[in-house]
């Protein structure tokens, strides 16, 4: 992971759009959102932001556990964030006010003047690693994990580094993960072509998945018009987490994209899509260019493509995102997908909520 770039889409405050209304739909479902990749955490040696409405700091202690927690010091309050002068002393927290330090599993161990006092502790919250990309289990009423996300998909030497690219717009994790079923729009949007769904949507808890497969044509760099006939298959765990997995048939080549929602403040939420592609061995004729190109570039070379397009895509369906209204009671047609479904699939990460207040 060599590379992260962001780019912040918010719209100034004085031309924010307004939000949705009564109609909106709740800000924070529950689930595993994305937190930061481990790289950057251990680059940063503490990382402070607001997520899921909360402040949060995230640390690696000596023996490579990542902590997420709470940025409020048990003791008097402070906030433990690094733009307050929290910091990451030999894998402990140390707080600004009076220098209380906290190990991974956030517990006080030690103060500068008196014995730890054992109630002290820090709200953390439950981590999972994928890959290297560290996520945090968000609870309605902060109650435990319910389910999990997938194990690591199997990597290897022919996988290419993850690259990461994040936006922040206005936006809401349910709406966004529509898309990944809301197969009308792939053409009108984003101008796939012979648009197919393979099989229906399927549902187990917590997972659902989702196929299809489509046909384009286009420029790619300025420089190659490229043919690809691609099969999609979409996991999704949850609101916050979605890979989708590509098979361009005709080149053989293999690419992943996660996509992860994050809700911030209520209003905006920040899109993390992280890409890796699979070594083409033998590209063919219509990227013949890239067979000069030495192996190892070659993976890099065509992640950095791809998600340059995936982001060109994202963007276009974010200036639709940040002025949608959302829809308790569609009015849908018969070529819409399987809208329906996946609004009663995401019922359930709204556990808080009476069910007849439960979004459609
Ligand atoms: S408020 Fe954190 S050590 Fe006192
Ligand atoms: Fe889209």
């Amino acid at each position: 992971m060599s590379f992260t770039e962001s780019a912040d889409l918010r719209t100034s405050d004085t031309n924010r759009p307004v939000m949705n209304g009564v109609d909106a739909l709740p800000p924070f479902p529950e689930g595993w959102y994305f937190v930061a990749s481990r790289e950057s955490i251990l680059r940063e040696k503490l990382i402070e932001k607001t997520w899921l409405g909360v402040e949060i700091v995230a640390w690696c202690d000596k023996v490579g556990s990542i902590c997420v927690a709470d940025a409020v010091c048990p003791h008097l309050g402070s906030h433990l964030g690094p733009a307050v002068g929290g910091q990451v002393c030999n894998g402990r927290l140390v707080c600004p006010l009076h220098g209380f330090e906290f190990d991974a599993t956030g517990q006080c161990v030690a103060t500068p003047n008196a014995p730890a006092p054992r109630a002290a502790k820090l709200k953390v919250y439950e981590t999972r690693e994928i890959l290297g990309m560290i996520f945090a289990w968000f609870g309605s009423d902060g109650r435990p994990s319910q389910w999990d996300l997938p194990t690591e998909p199997t990597t290897s030497t022919e996988w290419s580094e993850l690259r990461f690219h994040t936006l922040r717009f206005r936006g809401h994790p349910q709406e966004t993960t529509e898309n990944g079923v809301d197969f009308g729009h792939l053409a009108y949007v984003h101008g796939y072509d012979n648009v197919q769904p393979v099989g229906s949507v399927a549902i187990d808890g917590a997972y659902l998945k989702s196929c299809f497969d489509f046909k384009s044509v286009r420029r790619v760099a300025g420089l190659w018009d490229i043919e690809s006939d691609i099969s999609t298959v979409t996991h999704v765990y949850g609101l916050g987490y979605s890979l989708v997995e590509f098979h361009e048939k005709t080149i053989g080549m293999d690419a992943r994209l996660w996509v992860f929602a994050t809700p911030v403040d209520g209003e905006l939420i920040e899109m993390t899509l992280v890409s890796q592609v699979r070594e083409i061995r033998k590209p063919r004729r219509f990227i013949s260019g890239l067979g000069f190109v030495p192996m190892k570039l070659r993976h890099r070379l065509m992640n950095l493509i791809i998600l340059r397009n995936e982001k060109k895509f994202v963007l276009q369906d974010v200036v639709i995102w940040e002025r949608k209204q959302y829809r308790p009671i569609p009015r849908l047609c018969r070529a819409d997908g399987p809208i329906g479904k996946y609004r009663r699939y995401c019922r359930q990460f709204y556990p808080d909520l009476p069910r007849s207040l439960r979004p459609q």
